[in-house]
């Protein structure tokens, strides 16, 4: 079948496709991104370099896992890259010259205004395309690093000009979730000379705590730290940033990479739509590898064959202003769920959830194993759609409320 192009224009800077390794582990060295170069990937983001280089800890890494499901969220507790900025700098100018039409975007972290525009330099001259200001690693060992920078908006906006005065190249400021709105730090980053915003970083968490010892996860030699969670659990916190960013009036027009629980072309289809002109991965990466882009190129571009869509551009954004305020929800309606009764396995997951978290709507036979409506309660949660193993349950009846105008209502 005929595959869609799927090259975007970002920040000026043209990208076969929009995927991108996401700041970290999985584009730690040439290699590594060479490796994901040739699979596919449109561009990566090369580790975080520094004149800080991190000493990590070991283990560095937890997982939070529901009913045998691994990586629902993944957290970990590193900072920037491990090697040498001399070594850094040098993959770099290596993948520009092996991989010309790839697109090299440099991840930078400095400690005051100095080594910013120093970084943005070392970074332009080994030949990056594009530079990323991490202003949102939320475990750095230094306070005058990372998420701290990113909350503290006169910063982002010093940070940002002293890159801007470092180099000419695009760059965009990589944003911190561990925040309430994000507005303010992405204006003040545009004030300083950022082209674009990459949100999210990772959310600050603790995993889980190891029962017996009675210490967080991982353990590093009996204590450990709130760190940065990154995976599928954090997607919907990450559309949502985007999303507040796409209908702020002093950000609409900001272009963003977004990333955050990106693990199929679905979840970065969705991103697209919300608003980001590039898509960023690592913790999906770090699960299966590099051959996930695979899927995303595939997935994306049978969408768009399928919806007669020419132009990856086309989709940028186009969900953003179905999501509204809550004041402005239809509230005029219920629909009634309608169980499909040959489907029906007769486990009575949506019975129980139905009487102890809902409105005791579901009548149980226990001999014919069987649940019948009782219309008068039920509210049309949907609770019982969502429990139910075998997708019995879909939407039926549509009935208004009282003195509510009937009208056509799009489920
Ligand atoms: C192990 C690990 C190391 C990371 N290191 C960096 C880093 O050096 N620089 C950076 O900007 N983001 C770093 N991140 C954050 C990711 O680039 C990304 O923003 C975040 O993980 C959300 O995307 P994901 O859910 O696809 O992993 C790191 C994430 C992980 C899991």
């Amino acid at each position: 079948m005929l595959k869609r192009d799927l090259s975007i224009e970002f920040l000026g800077v043209k990208f076969e496709n929009p995927f991108l390794l996401s700041s970290s582990p999985v584009g730690n060295c040439y290699e590594m991104c060479a490796k994901a170069l040739d699979t596919g990937w449109g561009g990566v983001v090369f580790k975080t370099v520094g004149f800080f280089i991190a000493n990590e800890v070991s283990p560095r890494f937890a997982e939070l896992e529901k009913e045998g499901t691994r990586f629902i969220g993944f957290k970990n507790m590193e900072q920037i890259a491990e090697h040498s900025l001399e070594e850094n700098l040098e993959a770099m100018r290596k993948l520009k010259k092996n991989y010309p039409t790839k697109i090299l975007i440099a991840s930078i972290m400095g400690e005051n205004e100095k080594e910013w525009e120093d970084l943005a330099k070392l970074v332009t001259d080994a030949g990056a395309d594009m530079i990323e200001c991490n202003f949102s690693c939320p475990q750095m060992t230094s306070h005058a690093m990372g998420s701290d920078v990113g909350s503290n908006p006169e910063l982002v906006k010093k940070y940002c000009a002293a890159v801007r005065r470092g180099s000419k190249l695009p760059f965009l400021a990589k944003m911190t979730p561990n925040l309430g709105e994000m507005i303010t730090p992405a204006h003040a980053a545009m004030e300083g000379g950022a082209d674009g915003i990459a949100a999210i970083n990772t959310v600050k968490s603790i995993v889980g705590v190891e029962l017996n010892k009675l210490i967080g996860l991982p353990i590093v030699n009996g204590k450990s730290s709130v760190s940065g969670y990154s995976g599928k659990a954090v997607k919907p916190i990450a559309l949502r940033f985007i999303h507040d960013l796409k209908t702020n009036s002093k950000t609409k027009d900001i272009p963003i990479s977004g990333m955050g629980g990106v693990e199929t072309w679905q979840d970065a289809l969705e991103f697209i739509l919300m608003g980001s002109g590039t898509i960023q991965v690592t913790t999906s990466v770090m699960q299966y590898g590099y051959r996930v882009v695979e899927d995303m190129i595939s997935g994306i571009s049978h969408y768009m064959e399928e919806k007669n869509i020419r132009t990856l551009q086309e989709l940028v954004g186009i969900a953003v202003s179905n999501i509204v305020p809550a004041e402005d929800l239809d509230r005029t309606y219920i629909v009634y769920p309608k169980i499909d009764e040959d489907k029906c396995i007769g486990c009575g997951r949506c019975h129980i959830s139905c009487y102890d978290g809902g409105h005791q709507a579901l009548e149980w036979d226990s001999e014919e194993r069987k649940v019948s409506l009782i219309k008068e309660n039920c509210v049309g949660c949907h609770l019982c759609s969502l429990v139910c193993p075998v997708q019995c349950i879909s939407k039926g009846e549509i009935e208004f409320k009282k003195n509510c105008e009937k009208k056509e209502i799009l489920l």
